[in-house]
């Protein structure tokens, strides 16, 4: 078997696959989440590194029983963070998240010394407030004695993999996420670097995505009881390690997925890298050796999740899409506009808000709820409208807890005019990592090899009408916005 770990936002999972990519033992943790100021959000990577110690250990207990033997693992997880290293390679201060928004001045820094088209020529990306390198320069505006300290500063799982092997490295698809990466060549920009005064000395090796970067150092494989010769595979950021474990590629650039997660994501894979010359979207480098477009709108099963908590905490989430499902596409004149935590793709706007409008005394809360639902797709068709110019995806894969509700799913497919296909048991990041860790193990010859065979089937599922509510989200965008 392989092993594969999610060093997540609410915790870290760690999975044990075998040939068949058959999930064989599993395990998570939990750790906490810290907002010392409002906008802020850190982890302690110390707290990264002790649960994924006791999650590999509990795994390997698992695997003993079991008679499996790990060969590799490789790593994934959220992307964007900054863990700060000293000399000696202890962490200097918490780590802020891929969702923290303290960054503004050091955004405003980036596009004042670099135009923002070129830095989407090189990078993919214009400079995003949640991206590494902004985090970088905060701490050189905010902290600067912490930033005269700073030896390496690396991505959360690669600070895992520094934690278990002593090597620092790191691997294109979550160093693309740094906003720091050349796609074209997939090592560090020096011309970005020298623009904003940084040493390029400060970022780690970039290696292949499923190259073996060490094996477990003796005294973890002995507290874990894993395999003193289990080797570490460099691996990929969640999107891209999901990616992988749903087969997409450049090998198969017609397939793409969407994620009904906390937030809502769609990922369509390229061979060549093509940005969204305004950077509305994002491109990064895939695992597979390819690259990819990532839309991230940032309230999906989120906001039924807050719909829940705040207005019906007393009923079931399919109670509440089943009531959904009785209200007509554009829930009778109501339209919900999602960017309760603000909007990343398309708007790139940290600051817009959501609203109801077109309430009447004859809506109830199914209507509330459908508008919702339609609010949250119009988001995702949004980007959509910028990505498709860019991809040949014509089919999506759909993830995510949202992608339970067929009503939902089968509203994605109607307002983005594609097939969506519906996936049992759909494999995630850690599954993804899991996969890139099987040539390194001997197990298939190459990542293509294991992406072609062990790829998950999915079901198509029925498209819903969705031109009224499309009509009405123009219209309610306008109104926010103003005319484009
Ligand atoms: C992607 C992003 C998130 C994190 C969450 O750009 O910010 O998907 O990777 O883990």
């Amino acid at each position: 078997v392989t092993l594969g770990i999610d060093l997540g936002t609410s915790g870290v999972k760690v999975v044990a696959l075998d040939t068949g990519g058959r999930v064989v033992a599993s395990t998570t943790r939990t750790y906490p989440l810290l907002t010392p100021r409002p906008g802020w959000t850190e982890q302690r990577p110390q707290d990264w590194a002790s649960a994924s110690l006791e999650a590999l250990k509990e795994l390997a207990t698992t695997l003993q029983a079991g008679g499996w033997t790990p060969h590799a693992l490789g790593l994934s997880g959220q992307m964007h963070g900054a863990v700060f290293l000293d000399r000696q390679g202890e962490v200097i201060r918490p780590a802020p998240l891929w969702n923290d928004q303290r960054t503004g001045s050091a955004v405003d820094e980036i596009e004042a010394k670099i135009p923002r088209e070129e830095l989407i020529a090189r990078t993919g990306n214009r400079a995003v407030t949640g991206f590494q390198l902004p985090k970088l320069l905060w701490l050189r505006q905010a902290e600067p004695e912490n930033f005269a300290r700073l030896h390496k500063v690396l991505l959360p799982k690669d600070y895992l993999g520094y934690v278990l092997t002593g090597h620092f490295f790191t691997e294109p698809s979550d160093a693309s996420g740094t906003g720091a990466l050349n796609l074209a060549t997939r090592t560090w920009d020096r011309e970005v670097l020298k623009a904003l005064s940084l040493n390029a000395e400060l970022f780690p090796e970039v290696v292949d995505s499923w190259a073996v970067v060490g094996q477990i150092l003796p005294d973890l494989a002995a507290y874990t009881g894993l395999p003193t010769d289990l080797k570490v595979v460099a691996g990929g950021g969640d999107n891209a390690a999901a990616g992988i474990g749903l087969g997409l590629g450049a090998h198969r650039p017609g397939v793409g997925s969407v994620s009904l997660g906390t937030s809502g994501v769609l990922f369509a894979p390229l061979d060549t890298p093509t940005p969204d010359p305004q950077g509305r979207i994002h491109l990064f480098a895939h695992a597979d050796g390819g690259y990819h477009l990532l839309g991230v709108t940032l309230a999906c099963a989120g906001a039924l999740q807050w719909f829940h908590d705040a207005l019906a905490p007393e009923m079931g989430f399919s109670e509440l899409l089943a009531e959904a499902g009785t209200v007509p596409d554009g829930a009778e004149g109501v339209t919900f506009l999602p960017y309760l935590a603000g909007e990343r793709s398309p708007l790139m706007n940290p600051d817009v808000r959501g609203s109801w409008s077109g309430l009447s005394l004859a809506h109830r809360r199914p209507h509330l709820v459908r508008a919702l639902l339609e609010g949250t797709v119009c988001a995702l068709a949004d980007t959509y409208q910028v990505m498709r110019p860019l991809s040949s995806v014509t089919t999506l894969l759909a993830t995510g807890g949202g992608a339970r509700s067929d009503l939902w799913l089968g509203l994605v497919s109607g307002a983005l005019d594609l097939p969506v296909q519906h996936i049992e048991h759909a494999p995630g990041a850690a599954e993804g990592a899991a996969l890139l860790a099987m040539p390194a193990a001997g197990l298939f010859p190459d990542l293509k090899a294991v992406m072609t065979t062990l790829r998950p089937q999915g079901e198509a599922v029925a498209p819903q009408p969705m031109d009224q509510a499309l009509k009405q989200h123009r219209a309610a965008l306008e109104d926010l916005l103003g005319r484009p």
